[in-house]
C-alpha cells in the first residue's frame, strides 16, 4: 500500500482482550493498519497479561489498571475475569483517554477506537466521549453467527442443550450439530451466555471487523451482513497481512527449529492445544502414549497450566522418554507460525483455536482436530466436515490417537486431506494478494476510517 508520505496520520486506539488468542490478532490488525502509513497506533491494555513492548511493532502503550486480585489473576474462570475487566477498566480507560486527548494537539486526535468485542466497556467509553469505534471479533464468522441465535434457540426450547440431541443439526445453523455449539458442555454457561450476547452487540460501533476470509466463510459472512446494519470487513488471515511481529506472552523456545531442521520433509507432527485449554492428567498420559506409539517424529507443546493441577512437563509417564528418544521433542511454548511454516511439519494436532486454524490453513498443514471448548467446536466442524482438511479426534485414548496420526500422516486418506489443505491454502493466500478479497477489504477499511 502507498506510503502516506507527509500526509497526516490518524490516531487509532486498540483495546485487545488480554489473552494470547485475542492479543495476537489485535496486534496484527494494528501492525497491518500502521504499515499502510495512514495511522499511528496506541494499544490500551490491561496491566494483567501486559505484552512485551520491546519487540516490534512499536506502538504506544496505555496501561489500564484492571483491579484484578491475585486470586482473580490465577483463576481459570476466564468468563468471570472478562466480566470483572469490563467493570473495572471502564473508569481507567475513560480517564486515560481524556488525559491523552488533553495532551495531544488537534493533529493527533483519536480517529477511532477498535476494540475486541469481549472488551465492550471500550464501546461504552467511546460513546460517552463521542469517539467513533469499531468492533473486532477475533473468532470465525460461523462462530459469531451462533451468538445471534441463542434467543431463538432458547425460545424454541433447545437451550439448555441436551445430550440426547448432540448429533442433531441445529435448526438454522447447518452444518453445526448441537455438540458443535460453543455452549456445549461449557462449565458456567449461565455466565457465558450473557457475556456472549453483550459482546456480540455492535452498540454505537460504526463497523464490524472479522479475522476471516471470504472464500472460507462466504455463507456465514452473508448471514452476518444481513444481521448487522454496519459496514462489515473480512480481513484475514491477519498474521499473513501484517508485517512479522512477536506477541507471545510466554517465551518462545526457538531451539525447536534447529531440531525440526533435522527431520525429514512432512514427517513431523506438531501438537499444541493453544493458550487456555486444559486437560486432566489421564488425558495427558493418553496423549503421551499415543505420541510415543505413533512412530512419527513429533513436537509437543506442554505449556504451564495445560494439565489441571500439575506442572505437566515434569509428569511425563515413566518410560516415555526412553521409548521416544530423539524422535520427539517436548517444549513449553513454540514459535508456532515458524513451526507451521517449516517444511518438516506434516500435520498439526490442534484444539482448533481460530488463530491456530488460520495459521495451519495458511501453511497448508492438514490437521487432527480435538476441540476442547467454545468456538473450537465450531472450528473443528468446519475443518473436518466443510473444508475437509482435518480429521476429528474426540477420544483421548492412546489407540485412537495412534490410529488418527497414522491415518493422517501415513495413510491414503491423509494424502487426500493434505491435497485439499494445499488447495485451500492457495485460495486463502490469493485473497491477500492485490485484488484479492482481504486485500481489498483492508484498503476499504483504511478509506473508511479516514472518512470518519
Ligand atoms: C482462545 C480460544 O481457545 C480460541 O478458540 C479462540 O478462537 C481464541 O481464544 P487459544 O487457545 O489461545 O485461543 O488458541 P488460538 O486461537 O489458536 O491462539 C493461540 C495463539 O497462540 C496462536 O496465534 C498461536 O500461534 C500461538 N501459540 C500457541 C504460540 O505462539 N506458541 C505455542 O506454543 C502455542
Amino acid at each position: 500500500m502507498a506510503n502516506a508520505g507527509d500526509r497526516r496520520q490518524h490516531h487509532l486506539v486498540l483495546v485487545p482482550c488480554p489473552y494470547q488468542g485475542h492479543l495476537n490478532p489485535m496486534l496484527q490488525l494494528g501492525a497491518a493498519l500502521q504499515s499502510t502509513g495512514s495511522f499511528s497506533v496506541t494499544v490500551a491494555h490491561t496491566e494483567f497479561h501486559f505484552p512485551n513492548q520491546s519487540s516490534p511493532p512499536h506502538f504506544d502503550f496505555l496501561p489500564l489498571p484492571d483491579g484484578l486480585s491475585d486470586a482473580d489473576k490465577s483463576s481459570r474462570d476466564f468468563v468471570s475475569q472478562i466480566l470483572k475487566l469490563n467493570v473495572n477498566c471502564k473508569a481507567s480507560f475513560h480517564e486515560s483517554l481524556t488525559r491523552l486527548r488533553e495532551r495531544t494537539d488537534r493533529q493527533d486526535e483519536i480517529a477511532c477506537i477498535i476494540y475486541d468485542g469481549l472488551m465492550y466497556f471500550a464501546e461504552e467509553v467511546a460513546r460517552e466521549l463521542k469517539i467513533p469505534c469499531i468492533v473486532f471479533r477475533t473468532c470465525s464468522a460461523a462462530n459469531t453467527s451462533t451468538y445471534n441465535e441463542y434467543n431463538r434457540l432458547q425460545e424454541e426450547g433447545f437451550i439448555p442443550l441436551q445430550d440426547s440431541k448432540a448429533l442433531e443439526l441445529v435448526p438454522g445453523l447447518h452444518p453445526l450439530r448441537f455438540k458443535d455449539f460453543p455452549l456445549y458442555k461449557f462449565e458456567g454457561s449461565e455466565k457465558l451466555l450473557p457475556l456472549l450476547k453483550r459482546s456480540n452487540q455492535v452498540g454505537s460501533s460504526v463497523a464490524y471487523l472479522l479475522n476471516t476470509i471470504e472464500c472460507l466463510e462466504e455463507s456465514p459472512l452473508m448471514k452476518l451482513r444481513q444481521e448487522y446494519p454496519v459496514p462489515f470487513f473480512a480481513i484475514g488471515p491477519l498474521h499473513k497481512i501484517a508485517p512479522p511481529l512477536s506477541s507471545s506472552l510466554i517465551e518462545e523456545d526457538e531451539s525447536c527449529i534447529t531440531w525440526l531442521n533435522k527431520q525429514a520433509k512432512n514427517s513431523t507432527l506438531y501438537v499444541s492445544l493453544g493458550s487456555v485449554a486444559s486437560i486432566d492428567e489421564k488425558e495427558f498420559v493418553e496423549m503421551a502414549w499415543g505420541l510415543a506409539n505413533c512412530e512419527q517424529p513429533f513436537l509437543w507443546v506442554v505449556r504451564p497450566g495445560l494439565v489441571r493441577g500439575s506442572d505437566a512437563i515434569d509428569r511425563l509417564p515413566n518410560g516415555f522418554a526412553e521409548i521416544v528418544g530423539e524422535r520427539g521433542r517436548v517444549i513449553k511454548w513454540a514459535p508456532q507460525q515458524k513451526v507451521l511454516a517449516h517444511e518438516s511439519v506434516g500435520a498439526f494436532w490442534s484444539h482448533c483455536g481460530w488463530n491456530s486454524s488460520l495459521e495451519s490453513i495458511s501453511e497448508g498443514v492438514p490437521m487432527i482436530c480435538t476441540p476442547c471448548f467454545g468456538d473450537q467446536r465450531v472450528n473443528a466442524r468446519y475443518l473436518s466436515h466443510v473444508w475437509k482438511v482435518g480429521l476429528l479426534l474426540e477420544d483421548m485414548e492412546r489407540g485412537e490417537i495412534e490410529r488418527a496420526i497414522k491415518k493422517l500422516m501415513a495413510g491414503e486418506e491423509g494424502e487426500i486431506t493434505r491435497q485439499r489443505m494445499t488447495d485451500l491454502k492457495r485460495e486463502v493466500m490469493h485473497s491477500i494478494k492485490e485484488g484479492g478479497s482481504s486485500y481489498n477489504s483492508l484498503h476499504e477499511l483504511v478509506k473508511y476510517i479516514n472518512s470518519l
